[in-house]
């Protein structure tokens, strides 16, 4: 009776896996069979998936049994299932070697929703050709999947808008990344039922519309990147409630407002990236309050604002990126106080006075660029300094900086004059050049002639 129940057990195992089968007792074929097989319908979604992705194989004749250790391809995770002893696949990587690649026809599996144990997927690459949605299965009754990690990068042939039905049913989802596809239509607003998200990278898609305030309720999130769309309005203020954030990307999108207050609340960020936007107006006062902030980029934004003394309360600054957007003022000597501080970039703006002395003291700059400025007075640097930071440094159309002739010969590469010393014998660079300035800190344009005349006659009254 028992071998008899055994047969057809024995009959799949013998077709599955000939060279496995063993001489040994009826009891070990039965426990080995067990941690060899898979549920039939689970191995059913997974031969549909397969197929939907990959030509690489045929894969129920190559892989009759894929979760089986011994012949289980690269892109493919099994575990054995803790209480019916099933191995079930956890795992899916596609598009990159050594893991399958994807066929030019392959199309999204809405199927990966359906298996029972899957927590991580990985298509790299994989929707090139062939234009597809990121579609959900219908069944508004299908019970919650385990997914932890939905990973699509790099699929121009995704297309479409992210449906909302793709957040119901995904309550340990972690990690989101969906970049460099061609999805479009607005960030669905449901996108706060993923309670669990710790990472969201949306960047490099088509999104439009505005950044929804219910994103501002997955207090989980660690790394927000939504850079490289078409998303407009400002950004809510309620994004404050975001404390676990550490990463903020919204660079190259078309938001408008001034950066919110919210954001001095979010005492865990490190990187902050605004710059190829609209944001004008006032930096918050209370960004001073972000220590751990190491990288701040805001390149091309019409800030129009006086760069920020605040600034130089960022002990752990790495990167101060700034360049055009609209900066009036003096560079501020506290800057000089960042000691870690590796790229500052002030280019293309409209800063006035001298380059504070303090700047010549940070050791670990490599990228100054300070060009296309108002900047007054002789260069502070060093000859060790200049060295150092050779072509990095960039000085250049300031039309009334100068560098001192004895420095003149080390950095032949500076696009600045020599500061002139018959100038310097009547007083020093600084108070040379004080005189030019306004009230408002706008440097009046005077010709070098008139300058020097200026300064000839005042020699004579000396005398
Ligand atoms: C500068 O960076 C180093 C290494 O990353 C770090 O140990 C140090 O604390 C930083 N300095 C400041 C002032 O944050
Ligand atoms: C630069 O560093 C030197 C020595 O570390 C110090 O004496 C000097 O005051 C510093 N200069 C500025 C402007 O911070
Ligand atoms: C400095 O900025 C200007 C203007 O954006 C750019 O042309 C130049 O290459 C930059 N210089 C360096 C050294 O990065
Ligand atoms: C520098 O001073 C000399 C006179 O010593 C004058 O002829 C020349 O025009 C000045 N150059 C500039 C750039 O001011």
């Amino acid at each position: 009776m028992l071998i008899l129940l055994l047969f057809p057990f024995l009959f799949l195992l013998l077709t599955a896996t000939p060279h496995h089968v063993s001489t040994t007792t009826t009891a070990v074929t039965i426990n080995h069979l067990q941690q060899d097989t898979m549920d039939p319908s689970e191995l059913q979604t997974l031969y549909k998936i397969m197929e939907t992705l990959s030509s690489d194989h045929k894969w129920r004749l190559s892989f009759p049994n894929p979760c089986k250790p011994t012949t289980s391809w690269t892109g493919i995770e099994c575990k054995l299932g803790v209480t019916d002893s099933h191995l079930h696949v956890t795992r899916l990587d596609f598009g990159t070697l050594p893991n399958p690649t994807c066929k030019t026809t392959a199309t999204f599996p809405p199927q990966i929703f359906l298996l029972p144990y899957l927590q991580s997927i990985f298509f790299f690459n994989c929707f090139t050709k062939t234009k597809t949605t990121l579609s959900v299965p219908k069944d508004r009754l299908r019970p919650p999947s385990p997914l932890q990690q939905l990973s699509l990068r790099s699929n121009p042939g995704l297309v479409g808008s992210i449906s909302s039905q793709l957040f119901s049913h995904l309550p340990s989802l972690q990690i989101l990344t969906l970049s460099q596809s061609k999805l479009s239509g607005v960030i669905p607003p449901e996108i706060s039922e993923l309670k669990s998200l710790v990472h969201l990278d949306l960047s490099y898609n088509q999104l439009t519309g505005f950044i929804p305030i219910q994103l501002c309720n997955l207090r989980k999130l660690v790394g927000l990147d939504l850079s490289y769309n078409s998303l407009t309005g400002s950004v809510p203020n309620t994004i404050g409630q975001l404390g676990m954030l550490q990463k903020l990307d919204l660079s190259s999108n078309f938001l408008t407002g001034s950066v919110p207050t919210g954001i001095q609340k979010m005492s865990s960020l490190a990187f902050i990236a605004l710059n190829n936007n609209r944001f004008n107006g006032k930096l918050p006062v209370g960004l001073a309050n972000l220590k751990g902030l190491e990288y701040l980029i805001m390149d091309n934004n019409p800030m129009s604002i006086q760069l920020p003394l605040e600034l130089g309360q960022l002990p752990k600054l790495q990167e101060l990126r700034l360049a055009n957007s609209g900066l009036s003022g003096e560079i501020p000597a506290t800057f000089s106080q960042l000691s870690n501080l590796t790229t500052l970039s002030l280019q293309n703006n409209r800063l006035t006075g001298s380059i504070p002395v303090g700047l010549g003291n940070l050791s670990h700059i490599y990228h100054l660029n300070l060009s296309n400025n108002w900047l007054t007075g002789e260069i502070p640097f060093d000859s060790g300094f200049l060295k150092r930071l050779g072509k990095n440094l960039d000085v250049s159309g300031n039309r009334q900086l100068c560098l001192n002739p004895l420095q003149a010969y080390d950095s032949v590469t500076l696009e600045v004059d020599v500061c002139n010393r018959s100038n310097t014998r009547v007083g020093n660079i600084n108070s040379r050049v004080k005189p030019l300035k306004t009230s408002e800190g706008r440097v009046v344009e005077i010709s070098q002639s008139t300058l020097f005349f200026v300064f000839f006659g005042f020699h004579l009254y000396l005398y």
